[in-house]
């Protein structure tokens, strides 16, 4: 079966992007990193992506000013021209039109730094903390129009320890990203993710709860 070609859309540092990359370095990997795609010229991770080897292209958001359908056109055919057949957002940080994510339904994925349907948005770290949550993780899920919303491909927790600072937290949570999103990637490029009444379902079955039975810290 032929790698799927997949493009990972950033704004920043780009810490998922690396380990998606990584991952891919596998051939026996169901996906490659055929484009690291950002909206900002001064992204960390465009460095990281081409010391790897990997095709960048920048698409500033700026130039288009309040146009947004004229920005995501050129998204769109920057993805064709590269022939991406999946999409992940990895800290891509402008919204998406509902016409945009109905076109890369069930092939664009995103990873949000809490257990979702907590904690939708910004600030997650913080606001767990706020919330005195005990619990607190990552999750991989299909954009949909509404934010952070879509069906949940993956999912990883980690405690809430005594006296954590949302930079504690924010690292550990970091390390369930890397680890959930190259596995949710997976998953989707081996065609084996289905959705089913808004909710994933892998190789037909309720998706494996990929956090530890007791959430380690
Ligand atoms: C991650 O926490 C991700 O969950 C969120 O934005 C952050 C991006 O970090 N969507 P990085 O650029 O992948 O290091």
């Amino acid at each position: 079966m032929s790698r799927k070609r997949v493009a990972v859309l950033i704004s920043g540092r780009g810490s998922n992007m690396a380990a998606l990359i990584e991952a891919a370095k596998d051939k026996t990997y169901p996906a490659e990193i055929a484009l690291v795609l950002s909206n900002r010229a001064d992204a960390g991770g465009l460095l990281v992506a081409h010391a790897a080897g990997i095709t960048t292209e920048v698409v500033e958001h700026t130039q288009f000013g309040k146009d947004r359908a004229g920005f995501e056109h050129a998204l769109q055919a920057t993805l064709e021209k590269h022939r991406v057949e999946i999409v992940c957002l990895a800290g891509f940080m402008r919204l998406l039109s509902g016409e945009f994510v109905n076109r890369w339904q069930g092939r664009l994925l995103n990873i949000h730094p809490a257990l979702l349907p907590a904690f939708k948005g910004l600030d997650t770290h913080k606001r767990a903390l706020e919330a005195g949550a005990k619990v607190h993780g990552a999750t991989v899920h299909f954009v949909v129009p509404e934010m952070d919303s879509g069906p949940i491909i993956a999912q990883g927790a980690v405690n809430v320890l005594a006296g954590d600072s949302e930079e504690a937290l924010a690292a550990r949570v970091l390390k369930v990203e890397h680890r959930i999103y190259p596995l949710g990637l997976k998953l989707v490029a081996e065609g084996r993710v289905q959705v089913v009444d808004g909710r994933c379902l892998v190789d037909g079955a309720p998706v494996p709860d990929t956090a530890p039975q007791v959430p380690s810290g």
